[in-house]
C-alpha cells in the first residue's frame, strides 16, 4: 500500500522503514526536507520526501508521527480533503513543553481527554487508531524479546481501520489488543509516561508493555 507518514522525526523514520522493509511505498511529510537528505538516499526507490499536504495525499494509510504539541497544526497543513475516509494511525503523545518531574513526563491534556480525542472531533470523517505510542522508536518494528510477542494498545472508533492497523501489527511483530473506541486514547496515551520512566531514571528504554492473560 501508499503510506503518507506526517513526521520527519526518529518515530516516522523508523515506521517508514518498517514500512518498507514489509514491501510497502511511503512518503514521509515534512516542513524542512533537508531534515530527510540522509534518509531518502538510503531508503530505497519505494520511498519519497514531500511537504505534509504532499504525504497525507499520496498516503492510502496515514501515520501521523509529530510533536503533540504541532498534531493539529500538522493535520491542518495536510488538509482534511486528504484524510478523508482514511485510516490514520495516531502515534503522537500529547507531551507538554515541560520538563518531566522525577521522570514523570508532564502533558497538555487532563486525565478525562485525550490528543486522539481531539484529532478525532476536529477531523470527523477520518479514521484515527492509536497505536505505537507506547513504545520507543528502536522497539517498533519487529522487536526482539526473544520469541516473546509484546502488546499493543489500540483504540479508535472505526472498526476496519482497527483492522488494518491490527494486521499491520501483526507484520511488524505486535500483539494487538483493542481498547475500543476513542476515549481509551485516554489511558493508552499515558502509557508514554509509564513507558519512559525507566528510561529517565535509570537510562533503561529496551522494553515493551505485555498483557498476560487466563
Ligand atoms: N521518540 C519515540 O521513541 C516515541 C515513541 C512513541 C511515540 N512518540 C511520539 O511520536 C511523535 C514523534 O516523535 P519523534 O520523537 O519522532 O519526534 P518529535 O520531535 O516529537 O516530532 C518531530 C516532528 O514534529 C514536527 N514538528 C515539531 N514542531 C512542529 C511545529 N511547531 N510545527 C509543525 N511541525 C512540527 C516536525 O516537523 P518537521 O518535519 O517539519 O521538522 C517533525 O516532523 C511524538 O508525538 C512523540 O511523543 C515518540
Amino acid at each position: 500500500m501508499k503510506i503518507g507518514i506526517l513526521g520527519s522525526g526518529v518515530v516516522g523514520q523508523t515506521l517508514a522503514n518498517g514500512f518498507l522493509k514489509h514491501g510497502h511505498h511511503v512518503k514521509i511529510g515534512t516542513g524542512n526536507p533537508v531534515k530527510l537528505n540522509d534518509w531518502i538516499k538510503s531508503a530505497g526507490t519505494d520511498a519519497s520526501v514531500g511537504s505534509f499536504e504532499d504525504a497525507a495525499s499520496y498516503g492510502e494509510i496515514i501515520v501521523l508521527a509529530v510533536k503533540g504539541t504541532a498534531a493539529l497544526l500538522v493535520l491542518e497543513k495536510a488538509a482534511s480533503e486528504n484524510l478523508k475516509g482514511k485510516t490514520v494511525i495516531d502515534a503522537a503523545n500529547p507531551i507538554a513543553e515541560l520538563p518531566p518531574v522525577n521522570g514523570v513526563l508532564q502533558f497538555f491534556t487532563n486525565q478525562n481527554s485525550s490528543l486522539m480525542e481531539e484529532l478525532q472531533s476536529k477531523y470527523p470523517q477520518a479514521n484515527f487508531v492509536k497505536a505505537f505510542s507506547c513504545v520507543g522508536s528502536a522497539l517498533m518494528v519487529n522487536p526482539d524479546f526473544g520469541g516473546a510477542k509484546p502488546t499493543m494498545f489500540i483504540a479508535g472508533n472505526n472498526d476496519d481501520a482497527k483492522s488494518q492497523v491490527k494486521a499491520i501489527l501483526n507484520t511488524f511483530g505486535w500483539e494487538t489488543e483493542d481498547m475500543g473506541k476513542v476515549e481509551a486514547a485516554r489511558a493508552i496515551e499515558p502509557l508514554c509516561i509509564l513507558w519512559c520512566i525507566p528510561g529517565f531514571l535509570e537510562n533503561r528504554w529496551m522494553h515493551a508493555f505485555k498483557l498476560l492473560k487466563k
